[in-house]
């Protein structure tokens, strides 16, 4: 597989009239509520995308009331963390922090006035041109002097030690660069078109001078045409995130509501000291995900479910595809179309989210005919299978980007990727062991999760490389099973961050 990730081009200033219109330094809190008066609109149109079948995000005069009610400031907490899948154009840009010194009063001169809010990204009139958000792993926060733990194992340890605990099959597949702790933090580049993303990292750079080495950047983009919105194996994304409490004020039917503090910490509902500083910051999990679409394609071809009368092959293989999600391509759940693709229940918010697994006809605890217990979204979110009310800790907010080419006919034909392809994994959570750590190692990689026998998760579920056995996947006969003997999804690994408020960043990292 070659690597196909884009240099950084250096052009033009982007932040330049936005920079030079803002005050210079910013050390409290109190600050930025001034500072972010006088934003202009920059945009005709949105940074983000705009899928029907996601839900739309709420106007900024809902979320205001929202928080103001629940005591959350949106204008302090970075805008990626509640927004979800919705970027357009991503750029990471991971670095290292060479001068920790020189990097401290550019952190708030030159960083902190360009971070996107949670305000600023609602409303087209406040997006900026280009967003930026920022966030540090544990050797970056210490590189900058911080002592304060801040309460998460799996955050002070960094994911490089952590791998085994994924079910990565140890290092050999991650990016050179991700192996090791030598990442200190990364750069989060939005818009809507590469070019402003190329000048929006031109002018950083050449206000950070050296004080920071790049380390490694990864490019992601949302599908073109009618595919945006959808991962590169083909399927709808984003339809499915929690409602934050304080955020969203109307949740879609089936949506699950978490409290604030599931995803940002120091907030109702996070139950870990932490430091105060700490507060309304949130855990960026960051996996580089490849996705061996032409094998998977031909996985579903060869193993197509056989329903002689009632479905074609090629009816025979998308149902299997749609069971190992748990979703058709056009985000229809399995649970509610089990048969077959239903495209106008897939782009209805009020009705693609609208499932528990429940059925009256049907044993919630063995009958696997309509949603399979494997499928992903179903390991990833039981939903019912774990009690009613559903539980409330194991979730995550997922904010990722497709990556790399559409597949090529060349691929296609011969059945094998040559360039890759996959999901920039990015989810936030107060707790990296409750949300993303859980639901990769607790239940995708589980094969007795959530029954006995279920299987792995068959999109992400992992076991360091060894085959993979799964069960539930035929309709027609649910005690069969079938072995995985390739991992369509190959982690090239990642890090753990942590995306500071923007007046932790002012009152304690810059200082
Ligand atoms: C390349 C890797 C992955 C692919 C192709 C993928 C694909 C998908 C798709 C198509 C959906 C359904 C759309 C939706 O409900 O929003 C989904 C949902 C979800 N995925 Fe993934 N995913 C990947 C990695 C992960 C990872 C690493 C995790 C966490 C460990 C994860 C957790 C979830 C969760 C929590 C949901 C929502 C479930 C629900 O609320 O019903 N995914 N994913």
């Amino acid at each position: 597989m070659k690597l196909s990730n884009r240099s950084v081009i250096c052009t033009a200033a982007l932040f330049a009239g936005l920079a030079s219109a803002l005050t210079p330094r910013h050390n409290s809190a109190s600050s930025l509520k001034h500072r972010r008066a006088p934003v202009q609109s920059r945009r005709v149109q949105s940074l983000l995308i705009n899928v029907d079948a996601q839900p739309d995000l709420p106007t900024v005069e809902a979320a205001t009331a929202a928080a103001s009610a629940a005591s959350l400031n949106l204008d302090d907490i970075q805008g990626d963390v509640l927004i979800g899948m919705k970027k357009n154009q991503e750029l990471f840009y991971f670095f290292s922090i060479a001068n920790a010194t020189d990097f401290k009063p550019k952190l708030a001169s030159d960083i902190l006035p360009l971070i996107t809010t949670t305000t600023q990204l609602l409303s087209v009139n406040t997006q900026p041109t280009t967003a930026l958000n920022v966030a540090f792993s544990q050797t970056g926060l210490t590189a900058l002097g911080v002592t304060d733990a801040l309460g998460d194992s799996a955050y002070a340890g960094g994911q490089f030690s952590d791998l085994k605990n994924l079910g990565d099959p140890g290092s050999t597949n991650w990016v050179p660069q991700f192996t090791g702790t030598g990442i200190h933090g990364v750069f989060l580049f939005a818009s809507d078109t590469e070019d402003n993303i190329d000048a929006a990292v031109a002018s950083l750079e050449a206000a950070l001078g050296d004080c920071i080495t790049k380390v490694y950047t990864l490019q992601g983009a949302a599908r073109p045409g009618t595919e945006a919105g959808h991962e590169h194996f083909g399927y709808l994304d984003g339809i499915s995130n929690p409602a934050v409490d304080g955020f969203v004020t109307s949740p879609m039917p089936g949506q699950a509501v978490v409290a604030a503090g599931t995803v940002l910490l120091g907030e109702s509902g996070d139950t870990v000291t932490r430091p105060t500083w700490a507060k309304d910051g949130s855990f960026l999990v960051f996996r580089q995900l490849a996705q061996l679409v032409p094998e998977f394609d031909k996985f579903l071809t060869d193993n197509a479910v056989v329903e002689p009368g009632v479905l074609t092959p090629q009816q025979g293989s998308d149902l299997l595809g749609a069971r190992m999600i748990g979703r058709w391509k056009s985000g229809a759940p399995v649970d509610l179309a089990p048969l077959f693709d239903d495209p106008a229940l897939g782009a209805d918010p009020t009705r693609n989210n609208n499932f528990t697994f429940v059925h009256p006809d049907a044993a919630l605890a063995t009958n696997q005919t309509r949603c399979p217990f494997s499928a992903h979204i179903r390991k990833t979110r039981p939903r019912a299978d774990l009690g009613t009310p559903e539980d409330a800790v194991h979730h995550i907010m997922r904010a990722g980007i497709p990556y790399g080419p559409e597949v090529s006919d060349d691929e296609a034909a011969a059945n094998t990727t040559s360039t890759e392809r996959g999901l920039a994994f990015v989810s936030y959570q107060a707790n990296i062991g409750n949300g993303f750590r859980f639901l990769q190692k607790t239940w995708a990689d589980n094969a007795n999760f959530v029954h006995a026998g279920t299987g792995v998760d068959p999109i992400i579920g992992a076991l360091a490389g060894a085959q993979r056995v799964v069960s539930g996947l035929d309709p027609t006969d649910s005690t069969k099973t079938l072995t995985l003997t390739t991992d369509f999804v190959v982690s090239r690994g990642g890090e753990y961050f942590f995306t500071p408020s923007l007046s932790a960043i002012s009152g304690t990292l810059a200082v």
